[in-house]
């Protein structure tokens, strides 16, 4: 078994389990989210006098839930308490993986573009995970320094947030000057959920820890242990759809090969942002339908804008006659074959005969004449008429009767 086999197989595999935790830990997190801004104030007398702050009646899976929120703790704490720490860590382990093997093991094909930067794979993996611990330090100083008082309370969050987005979108303009594209939407994606899993790791259970110790103890409990969670746990949930965005947006070349695909990213971040925003203000009673607007118009912007000028290729231009297979295996066999081969078939993609070119004629049109993925990073320098008259070609095989 040769090693891209192998690794192939590794990669669908944390894939896999990487879906699987996110699912977990993002829909724990939605569900938290929701139940808080859905709690009502109790109206039974006894509720009230146990110190329940907020509580909520649902339907689900043949019986009736009723959480009750207690603001700081409950007077006496219970033996069994779940926590929810796991999902958060086992997205990021995985995830981590899967960075690892997908892009670090072949930093020279998938990290490093070298149009974009002529560099070493050391150089660029080092700086890869610099990335992804520099956009830690740098948040928690951003909410260390702005969002916390002198007192230790949790002061106002306005400034915070706004000067986390243009941090994060100063990040993204710069992982797009260093980064094959693809990586660098993968790399900010990453960097924001080491945000999300430290905050968990870091702030979030070592307060409530703390708060437990105290009470255990006896002591009086500082609230400022709950308001930094609760803060951490609030830039959470706005860079979660952003995150999602960032990493499945890295499959589609139409974004990340764009000559800004930075800007590109920020604008789709920014609409995971505004609809997030527009969830949790609903959630509250609060139908801020300008929100989902300014989502839409700037979704809409980036589509039109960003729309292929081109148009597709005709068979004949200027009259010139189709390619021949003859011209069309020449092309491929110098830009193509060495890593679609008998040996080498890089995603199963084999193209060194013309029967293989014709079967894979859909997908050789997408990559290399339409999305311009193919070949990767150009590593073999296809030249702009090359590409058309693959085009050409293509075009041909669609009007020519089977
Ligand atoms: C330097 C090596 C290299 C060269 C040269 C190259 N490819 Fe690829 N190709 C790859 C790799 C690696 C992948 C897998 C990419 C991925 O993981 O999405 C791939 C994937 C593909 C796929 C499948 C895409 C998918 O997502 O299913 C097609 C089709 C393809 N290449 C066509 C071409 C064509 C056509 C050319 C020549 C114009 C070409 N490739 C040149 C490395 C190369």
């Amino acid at each position: 078994m040769n090693s891209a086999y192998l690794l192939d197989w590794a990669g669908l595999l944390l894939r896999w389990l990487h879906v699987i935790v996110g699912i977990a830990w993002i829909g724990a997190s939605f569900y938290f989210v929701w139940l808080d801004n859905h709690l009502r104030k109790p109206m039974a007398e006894d509720l009230r006098a146990k110190g329940v702050d907020g509580e909520l009646w649902a339907v689900h899976g043949g019986g009736f839930y009723n959480p009750q929120k207690y603001m700081v703790a409950p007077p006496n704490l219970p033996e069994h308490l779940h926590w929810f720490y796991w999902e958060s860590y086992w997205t990021w382990i995985s995830g981590f993986a899967l960075f690892v093997t997908l892009y670090l093991f072949n930093a020279d094909s998938y990290l490093i573009d070298r149009r974009v930067l002529d560099w070493s794979a050391p150089a660029a993996i080092s700086a890869a995970l610099g990335f992804l611990a520099a956009g830690w330090l740098v948040y928690d100083q951003i909410c260390r320094r702005l969002g916390h008082n002198a007192d230790g309370s949790i002061g106002h969050d306005g400034r915070v947030l706004g000067l986390i987005g243009v941090f994060i979108a100063a990040a993204t303009w710069l992982a797009c000057q260093l980064f094959a594209g693809r990586a660098a939407f993968l790399l900010i994606g990453a960097m924001m959920a080491t945000m999300m899993s430290a905050n968990v790791l870091f702030w979030i259970i070592p307060g409530q820890k703390q708060v437990i110790a105290d009470m255990r103890a006896g002591r009086p409990v500082n609230p400022v242990f709950g308001q930094r969670g609760k803060q951490r746990s609030v830039h959470n949930t706005y860079f979660t759809l952003p995150v999602l965005v960032a990493m499945l947006s890295n499959h589609y070349g139409m974004l990340y090969s764009h000559a800004q695909n930075w800007l590109l990213l920020i604008v789709l971040m920014t609409v995971g942002v505004l609809v997030r925003s527009y969830f949790v203000k609903r959630h509250k009673g609060v139908n801020a339908w300008g929100l989902l607007l300014a989502a839409f118009v700037l979704l809409a912007g980036l589509i039109i804008g960003t729309a292929p000028r081109s148009t597709p290729p005709s068979a004949a231009v200027n009259g010139s006659a189709a390619p021949s297979m003859a011209e069309v295996q020449a092309v491929v066999a110098q830009r193509c074959v060495v890593c679609h081969n008998a040996e080498l078939a890089q995603k199963g993609v084999q193209l060194h005969s013309a029967e293989l070119i014709e079967k894979n004629a859909q997908a050789l049109y997408q990559q290399a004449v339409l999305q311009k993925t193919m070949p990767l990073n150009n590593a073999t320098g296809i030249t702009e008429e090359e590409r058309a008259l693959l085009g050409r070609w293509y075009a041909a095989q669609q009007v020519k009767p089977h």
